[in-house]
């Protein structure tokens, strides 16, 4: 059979999603019988980062060692994949000796790459295009709180850029509205959104597009590697703060999201960033659970 690998949600079915969810929260209750099970004793994850990260990084090599595996963090800084290396050639070498491959980088091609050479399943740790481990966290976030998110309306509001394109696959394949509220020349992928128009519809007003909401969700204005636009991004976006104002638009008992890391009085309010209706700081714990379940996943295809 094929190696399965998670590049997108789209790479598993609405089923296997699910009970993916279902494995985290079972996983994250269960934690003292896995440690002791180690149910993936001497298995090693390699683990690439292209870019800076402070939740994936912690939550996959925390994951894998509750496991009973280990993780090994290669940087470019002090790999030849920095000088050089195809990828395709790092792909084939690493896969050859590890069971399971992370990939945190830039294009999104460039991990389709990587995935194409490799024999051994790869996740993608957050792409230019895409942030698929972050949607499991959100979504099983979710779950615990309210219960199942099918039919439900998901308010995305900002910047239409790699966790906004994870969310239109996962209004997809959970079957949830998504409305975007995004300033002028800050939308999502055109196609992406065409090809999910039953269910994914664009706003520019932020209050629109939060009425009734169950949910709304964020991230910076400038994300990694746009670090030169930000002060243009911080002129643009300025209307485009989630706070308290904007979440009385929201359903009464609406959630609030941030992948993190967030910027206070930009994308955010300082104030909502600690109330109980931000569920931020499980939604980051959250990634450990969701992506061991995710692990689990693809070790035992
Ligand atoms: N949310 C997230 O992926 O955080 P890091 O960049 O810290 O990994
Ligand atoms: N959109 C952000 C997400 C960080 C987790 C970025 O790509 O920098």
């Amino acid at each position: 059979m094929a190696t399965r690998h998670f590049l997108t949600l789209l790479d598993l079915n609405p089923e296997e999603l699910k009970g993916l969810i279902e494995r985290a929260i079972e996983m994250k209750r269960d934690l003292a019988q896995i440690r002791q099970r180690e149910p993936f004793k001497n298995q090693v994850m390699g683990m690439i980062f292209e870019k800076s990260s402070t939740r994936t990084r912690a939550s996959f090599e925390t994951g894998m060692v509750q496991l009973g595996g280990h993780a090994m963090f290669l940087s470019p800084r002090d790999t030849q994949l920095g000088r050089g290396e195809p990828i395709e050639d790092s792909a084939r070498v690493l896969s050859s000796m590890v069971d399971i491959i992370m990939l945190r980088t830039f294009e999104h091609q460039k991990i389709q790459r990587f995935a194409q050479y490799s024999s051994v399943p790869v996740i993608n740790a957050l792409t230019d295009d895409y942030h698929p481990c972050q949607l499991l966290a959100d979504i099983q976030t979710f779950v615990e709180h309210r219960g199942s998110i099918q039919g439900k309306s998901v308010t995305w509001i900002g910047d239409g850029n790699n966790m906004c394109h994870s969310y239109i696959n996962a209004a997809r394949q959970f079957d949830f509205e998504l409305r975007i509220a995004c300033p002028e020349g800050f939308e999502p992928n055109s196609e992406l959104v065409a090809a999910n128009k039953n269910r994914v519809v664009l706003h520019r007003n932020p209050e629109d597009a939060a009425k009734g909401a169950n949910l709304l969700v964020t991230d910076v204005w400038a994300s990694m590697g746009q670090e030169d636009e930000q002060n243009h991004r911080l002129e643009q976006f300025k209307n485009y703060q989630v706070n308290a104002e904007l979440m009385s638009h929201a359903a009464s008992d609406a959630l609030f999201m941030h992948c993190l890391p967030a910027h206070r009085g930009e994308e955010v309010s300082k104030e909502l960033m600690d109330e109980p209706k931000a569920v931020i700081w499980e939604e980051a714990e959250n990634r450990l659970h969701a992506q061991k379940a995710l692990i689990e996943f693809l070790l035992n295809q």
